[in-house]
C-alpha cells in the first residue's frame, strides 16, 4: 500500500522553479501533453518512447517518485519527457509556471486519489478553484481527460468541470485518438490493475471553448 501524502500540507507551499520549455525538451515546438498525479511516471514513458512527435510533462507531490522519474529520463536521454514536483493546485496559481498551461494541448486526470472521507474532500486534486484556473489559463480547444475507477469521484469531478461554463463535454466516438496524446489507447498501472480485477472505469473528456 502506497503512502498517501496530504497535499495540503505546507511542505507544498514552495513551487520548484520551472525551467523554459526550450529548457525541458528537445524539441519546444511539439503538442504538449501534462499528466496530473503520474507517480512513478511508467504511463508517460510509455507514452514519450512510442509518440516522439508529442511533450509529455508529469506533475507528481511524491517527491521521491519525481526524484527517481527524472534521473531516468535523464540516463535514458528522453527528450521529450520532464517531470515536476508538487501539489499541481499551487503550481497552477503561481506566475511562473503559467506558460506550462498556457501551451498544453491536453490535460490527463487517471485514477485520482479519492479521499472517500467527507472531511477529506478539500484534499481532492480537483477543485472548483483549480478548474476556474485551468478556464483562465488554457487556450480554446484544450481537452481534459478524467479516468477513475471510484463511481462518487467520477460524479463529483464531471460536476465540478460540467459546473464551468468554459468546458464542455465530448463525446469519446468524436475524437480522434489517432491525433491525441494517447493514440495507441496505452493504459496507466492502476488503468492495469482495475482491468485485471474487472473493475468498472468511468471517464469523460472535456474541451475549453
Ligand atoms: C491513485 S494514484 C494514480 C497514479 C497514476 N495516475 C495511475 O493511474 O496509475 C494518484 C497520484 O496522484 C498524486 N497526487 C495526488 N494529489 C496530487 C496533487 N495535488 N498534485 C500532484 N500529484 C498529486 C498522488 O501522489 C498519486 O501518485
Amino acid at each position: 500500500m502506497r503512502q498517501h501524502v496530504n497535499p495540503l500540507s505546507s511542505n507544498f507551499n514552495e513551487i520548484e522553479r520551472l525551467p523554459s520549455l526550450s529548457e525541458m525538451f528537445g524539441n519546444s515546438k511539439l503538442n504538449l501533453h501534462l499528466d496530473i498525479g503520474c507517480a512513478a511516471g511508467e504511463y508517460l514513458f510509455d507514452l514519450a518512447l512510442v509518440n516522439t512527435s508529442w511533450n509529455y510533462l508529469g506533475i507528481e507531490i511524491r517527491e521521491k517518485l519525481v526524484k527517481n522519474a527524472k534521473l531516468k529520463v535523464f540516463e535514458r536521454e528522453i527528450k521529450n519527457l520532464y517531470f515536476v514536483f508538487g501539489n499541481v493546485n499551487n503550481i497552477s496559481n503561481d506566475v511562473r509556471s503559467e506558460f506550462i498551461f498556457k501551451n498544453l494541448k491536453s490535460i490527463s486526470f487517471n485514477f485520482p486519489d479519492p479521499w472517500f472521507k467527507k472531511r477529506h474532500y478539500k484534499r481532492r486534486v480537483i477543485q472548483p478553484e483549480f478548474i476556474n484556473v485551468l478556464s483562465n489559463l488554457l487556450q480554446k480547444g484544450t481537452l481534459i481527460f478524467i479516468k477513475t475507477d471510484v463511481k462518487e469521484l467520477f460524479d463529483y469531478m464531471d460536476s465540478t468541470i460540467s459546473n464551468n461554463f468554459y468546458f464542455k463535454e465530448i463525446e469519446k466516438k468524436d475524437l480522434n485518438y489517432s491525433e491525441s496524446f494517447n493514440p495507441s489507447k496505452v493504459k496507466t498501472n492502476r488503468e492495469k490493475y482495475v482491468i485485471v480485477n474487472q473493475l468498472d472505469i468511468f471517464e469523460r473528456i472535456y474541451i475549453k471553448i
